[in-house]
């Protein structure tokens, strides 16, 4: 308890960058430090907010961050962290100065900062603060952002949706295609944002939302690259659950429909909060979902379809809706908790994946931008706990894909594998495990900053 206080005085101010994927991890890094005894304060941009309602133990510091409103979407995000970074750095200077000249029983020991907010380590640095990183994907990305440039050197030219099933040399099982690289506006922009992500600068250390278990082998190589300290800590919303912060509203009426399907019987539908279809994808998608005779839970955010609204063909709502629940956004974590839910079709963004396979949930995978290919691809080759489907959404090829997932042999076995992945990762979680020691030993890091 005495050591409790003393640690509480140890003020710990954390930078999410503005979308949900990033948001979600960082809330639950604070929520696992603050059980640990530190003081949060979680600085944060006006654009995307978090709801400081939500978590009543931490102070919110919003920064001016002079975004207009930007259209979230894949081309743009590059252009995106460009604008916060330039932005945010002076009035992020500013708080810190002002919080610290404010605090004076409480110290402000260390910035951790997500990847993608490079400013936060600036201002650190300037301030005389430590600073640690926070990457909220997997070490397998990194690993894949760091020999996209070598690629290029060697005169690897078209990287960029690129659809060769070749393997990348030295990333097995990655293909070119896979790489995280597709859809993200100019190929100059992309890499100069690769330059400052992919260097630590003067951060002390990694905290990763990934875990031993799951990639040991991309972890080990990435620390002979790195000269700081890694803390695998994860799945960090397992390891001490964050209320969420969702910049959309759940909607729970899923749960009533739910407790009315057979175990394992339903397939849940999410494609996260950013990835954008065109009417034709979302036109295939329903009939490749009436075409299983499968019941779902979808989720069709209303801006999923990029420039218009979701119109769903007709005929669609009468022929399915004695086995369909449609939401605008769901409570994911717990839809995948419950023992109706028996397949995921993701667009494999990282929380998406951990949460699933959390919970023993097999996915068919249908990735679109950044890190969601990698993931995909371990989902399916490394882990054995995925369905691939095509790059282009084709409604025979989705139904039949449900089938295999939801009803046959293939899909037996691999929600066998997803339970024992859910086993290993329950062990790391536990007492000596790889990340309940990470973990342990990141507090006795950051308590001796
Ligand atoms: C983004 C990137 O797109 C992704 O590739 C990267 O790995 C993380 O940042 P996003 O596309 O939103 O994230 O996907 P994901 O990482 O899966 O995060 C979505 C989060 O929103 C999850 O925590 C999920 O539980 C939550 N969610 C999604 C809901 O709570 N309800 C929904 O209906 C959909």
């Amino acid at each position: 308890m005495e050591k409790l206080q003393v640690q509480r005085r140890k003020r710990l101010v954390l930078v999410p960058y503005p979308l949900q994927g990033h948001i979600n991890p960082m809330l639950d890094l604070a929520s696992i430090l603050h059980s640990k005894g530190f003081s949060i304060t979680i600085a944060h941009t006006k654009f995307n907010s978090p709801n400081p309602a939500n978590h009543p133990d931490f102070i919110f510091l919003p920064i001016q961050d002079g975004i207009p409103n930007l259209d979230v979407s894949p081309p743009n995000l590059v252009d995106l962290a460009s604008a916060i970074n330039t932005n945010c750095k002076e009035p992020f200077r500013e708080c810190i100065s002002q919080l610290m000249h404010q605090e004076q029983r409480h110290q402000v020991v260390c910035i951790i900062y997500d990847f993608l907010m490079h400013f936060a380590e600036t201002v650190a640095n300037q301030l005389n603060i430590p600073s640690i990183i926070l990457r909220t994907s997997n070490a397998t990305t990194l690993l894949a952002f760091r020999t996209i440039p070598q690629l290029r050197e060697e005169g690897y030219h078209s990287l960029q949706d690129s659809t060769s099933y070749d393997l990348v040399p030295g990333l097995h099982p990655l293909r070119f295609k896979d790489l995280p690289v597709s859809s993200m506006g100019s190929l100059d922009n992309f890499l100069q944002l690769l330059a400052v992500v992919c260097n630590t600068r003067t951060s002390s250390a990694i905290i990763w939302n990934t875990m031993d278990c799951l990639e040991n082998s991309s972890l080990a190589r990435l620390q002979e690259q790195y000269h700081v300290p890694f803390f695998p800590i994860g799945p960090m919303h397992k390891m001490a659950p964050a209320e969420s912060s969702k910049l959309f509203k759940d909607e729970n009426n899923c749960f009533e429909w739910l407790e009315k399907q057979a175990p394992n019987s339903v397939l849940y539908v999410s494609f996260g909060s950013i990835a954008k279809l065109d009417e034709k994808e979302l036109t295939e998608m329903a009939w490749g979902l009436t075409n299983s005779y499968q019941p779902f839970l979808w989720v069709i955010r209303p801006d999923l379809v990029s420039g218009s609204e979701a119109f769903l063909p007709e005929g669609f709502q009468e022929l399915t809706r004695e086995r369909a629940c449609l939401v605008r956004w769901a409570p994911q974590k717990d839809i995948l908790a419950h023992p109706a839910v028996g397949a995921f079709w993701s667009h494999c963004g990282w929380n998406s994946t951990l949460e699933s396979i959390c919970e023993s949930v097999p996915m068919i995978c249908k990735p679109y931008f950044a890190d969601q290919k990698v993931n995909a691809r371990y989902l399916t080759h490394e882990w054995g706990v995925g369905i691939e489907l095509g790059d282009v959404m084709q409604r025979t090829e989705i139904a039949k894909a449900i089938r295999s997932i939801l009803v046959e042999k293939e899909g037996m076995q691999m929600r066998q594998k997803a339970i024992a992945l859910k086993e290993q990762i329950e062990q790391c979680m536990k007492d000596g495990g790889s990340s309940y020691n990470s973990l342990d030993k990141l507090v006795q890091f950051i308590s001796s900053l």
